[in-house]
């Protein structure tokens, strides 16, 4: 068997042994004779599954037991609709940060349900940077941002502080569970699994209990937060397989040491890929240091018209999916929480080579 290194940016790279675990169990699962696929999701066996994914979430992330957690469908971008769905209680305005491509499209979907206000945004510098000096309406009914913009790179490495209790609200998409995250900072934070929890389809959202129950008139009610609370995320038939696969990904992290770990291994990949773009004339990596993302790291080339020939004898070495989003051209290399070192090592060796030879 011969795995490849890819460096797609989702859906992503999954831990071997989570595959195959999957693998093992695909037929038969823990002697029921059945593939999770196969179960009915109000079965004792795939009730035992959601618990347990939930469980280990809960643990991994040290969710407060004010927090739901609900695993939905519809991707982030259904989340970018969802929120103001829920969250405007008849105030009819929400501040967005705007740092990127991610949050750019957050806003567009809002302006359709109330007024939105760009409390900040680093447009000025080309989304190359994490604002920190917000101007937030007092009477706004909740802040979002993004706090890892995928495409562009830029991930604000601490939580934002929000005045007068105001709920905070994140798109962790691409970054959730690769460090630890204080919770009970926000009033809301969601991801989609295809990065870092698992396959596409699956959405994670962790919701404060007071901001439950005040969805808007007309709302379908598998998008109502508190309808989907009351009913375990089961109000209809769950992504069961993707939750499956997620609950075994938790498994794996909390092996590994958890959050503290993945973090110190995430940080120690990044800076091998961001230490050698440093210090070379050949590559760049256009994010201020302080902001640049431990995920999603964004490079282009002295001549854009050797990016071809790069993606192409990477691919030869078996390193895929690193054309950077067609929004921005370039390189892109995301390296999540299960790309392994080795992978980061080998990209930053043909980087070297290849600049030897073109540079
Ligand atoms: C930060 C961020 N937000 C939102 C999305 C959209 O997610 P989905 O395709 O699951 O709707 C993505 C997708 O890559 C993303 O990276």
């Amino acid at each position: 068997m011969s795995r490849i290194f890819n460096f797609s940016a989702g859906p992503a790279v999954l831990p071997e042994e989570v595959l195959a675990r999957a693998g093992d169990e695909m037929l038969d699962w823990r002697g029921t004779g059945m593939c999770v696929m196969e179960m009915s999701h109000r079965g004792k066996e795939f009730m035992s599954i959601a618990a347990e994914a939930e469980k280990d979430l809960r643990d991994l992330l040290a969710v407060p037991a004010s927090y739901k957690v609900l695993f939905l469908q519809g991707g982030a971008t259904l989340q970018f609709a969802q929120i103001p769905m829920n969250l405007l209680a008849g105030k009819g305005k929400a501040d967005y940060v705007v740092t990127g491509e991610w949050s750019k499209k957050a806003v567009k979907e809002a302006q359709a349900y109330c007024d939105v206000h760009v409390a900040a945004s680093s447009e000025d510098r080309g989304f190359t940077y994490a604002p920190s000096s917000w101007n937030v309406r007092t009477d706004t009914a909740y802040v979002h941002y993004c706090s890892n913009e995928t495409i562009g790179g830029v991930e604000f490495h601490e939580i934002p502080k929000m005045e007068k209790n105001i709920p905070l609200v994140a798109d962790a998409s691409s970054h959730i569970l690769s460090r630890p995250l204080d919770v009970s900072k926000f009033g809301l934070i969601y991801a989609g699994a295809q990065k870092n929890i698992g396959p596409a389809g699956l959405t994670i959202v962790l919701v404060r209990d007071d901001l439950l129950g005040k969805a808007a008139k007309g709302t379908p009610s598998v998008m109502d937060y508190k309808l989907q609370a009351a009913a375990d995320s089961m109000l209809n038939t769950p992504a069961t397989y993707a939750m499956y696969i997620a609950g075994l990904v938790f498994k794996w992290l909390k092996a590994l040491g958890g959050l503290p770990e993945i973090e110190k291994r995430n940080i120690a990949k990044a800076r091998l890929l961001y230490d050698y773009l440093d210090q070379s004339r050949f590559y760049k990596n256009a994010v201020e240091k302080k902001d640049r993302s431990r995920m999603n790291v964004p490079f282009t080339l002295k001549d854009a018209s050797l990016d071809e020939a790069f993606l192409k004898g990477a691919e030869r070495l078996g390193m895929v999916q690193l054309k950077g989003h067609r929004s921005v051209g370039g390189v892109r290399a995301s390296i999540y929480n299960a790309m392994s070192v080795e992978g980061v090592k080998q990209l930053v060796a043909y980087m070297m080579e290849f600049e030897e030879k073109h540079g």
